[in-house]
């Protein structure tokens, strides 16, 4: 039997990055697919609620929540990360056959854009190719963190001819890349950018696009204590963090 889903991307805070081609897929939804986890899991969850109270009309769809399991850290990065897909993988098709009935579309609300770090795509790919399920997937793109970033700083993402790089704090650790260009970090628990030296500009953000915005921009050696205090008082108070950040030469050439 064809299972219809979507993967909607609703932005990554405001309620105001959904956009029109979201808020219209959205009004096509009877089950809504909503996962628990970690420590924002309260925080994110309410979001994805006042979205769908704010922008669908009427009651006809129905919530459904799911567990995601803790990656394990034991082993290499990318085996464990395959692994924990595994097991998503799993609780994906038991919700798509439980809870999904053939009439219906069933929907994952992606936090930013569901094409930049996140495993949802690649896991519906493994249910749909997998040859359990006939799946059709239908992607809608949202307001990445990296573009809210940026509109918050009012800055370009790029200088004029040249790349940019979008990596994690991960692989930043490992060393700044040397292809030039600015780069934007993401998934950076550990503050990588401590160990950096050299020139170098940041244009930093903490929950971006919601009420609790932290927005700090200078030179990395003048502003890297502020944001590593921030960073340390915000997961305190909050209990999670999420914070993005693009670190560039001190060329500022304008535009494109
Ligand atoms: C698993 S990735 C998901 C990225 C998401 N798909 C996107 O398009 O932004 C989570 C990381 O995105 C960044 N992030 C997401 N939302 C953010 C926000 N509102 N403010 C700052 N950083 C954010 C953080 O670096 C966080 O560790």
């Amino acid at each position: 039997m064809k299972r219809s889903v979507k993967v909607i991307g609703i932005g990554a805070g405001n309620p105001e990055y959904v956009t029109v081609q979201a808020i219209n897929a959205m009004n096509r939804v009877s089950v809504f697919f909503i996962p628990n986890k970690g420590a924002e899991k309260a925080a994110l969850l309410r979001l994805r609620y006042e979205i769908c109270e704010r922008y669908i009309e009427g009651s006809n769809y129905r919530f459904v929540d799911f567990d995601v399991p803790e990656r394990s850290k034991a082993g290499a990065y990318k085996a464990d990360v395959e692994a924990w897909r595994g097991e998503v993988q799993k609780i994906y098709e038991n919700l798509l056959a439980e809870h999904l009935n053939e009439d219906e579309v069933g929907a994952f609300l992606v936090w930013g854009d569901p094409t930049l770090y996140d495993g949802t795509l690649s896991i519906l790919d493994r249910i749909e190719f997998g040859g359990g399920f006939d799946l059709e997937v239908d992607v809608i793109p949202g307001i990445s963190s990296v573009q809210a970033l940026a509109a918050c700083h009012r800055v370009a993402l790029n200088r004029i001819g040249e790349s940019l790089t979008i990596m994690t704090g991960r692989q930043l650790a490992k060393g700044y890349p040397d292809g030039g260009g600015n780069i934007v970090v993401m998934l950076d628990s550990l503050g990588a950018f401590r160990e950096l030296d050299g020139d170098v500009d940041i244009h930093w953000g903490a929950y971006v696009g919601t009420e609790d915005e932290i927005l700090v921009a200078g030179k990395l050696r003048e502003v890297c204590d502020q944001i590593d205090r921030l960073r340390a008082v915000s997961k305190d108070e909050h209990g999670w963090i999420m914070d993005t950040y693009m670190l560039s030469g001190n060329c500022r050439d304008g535009d494109t």
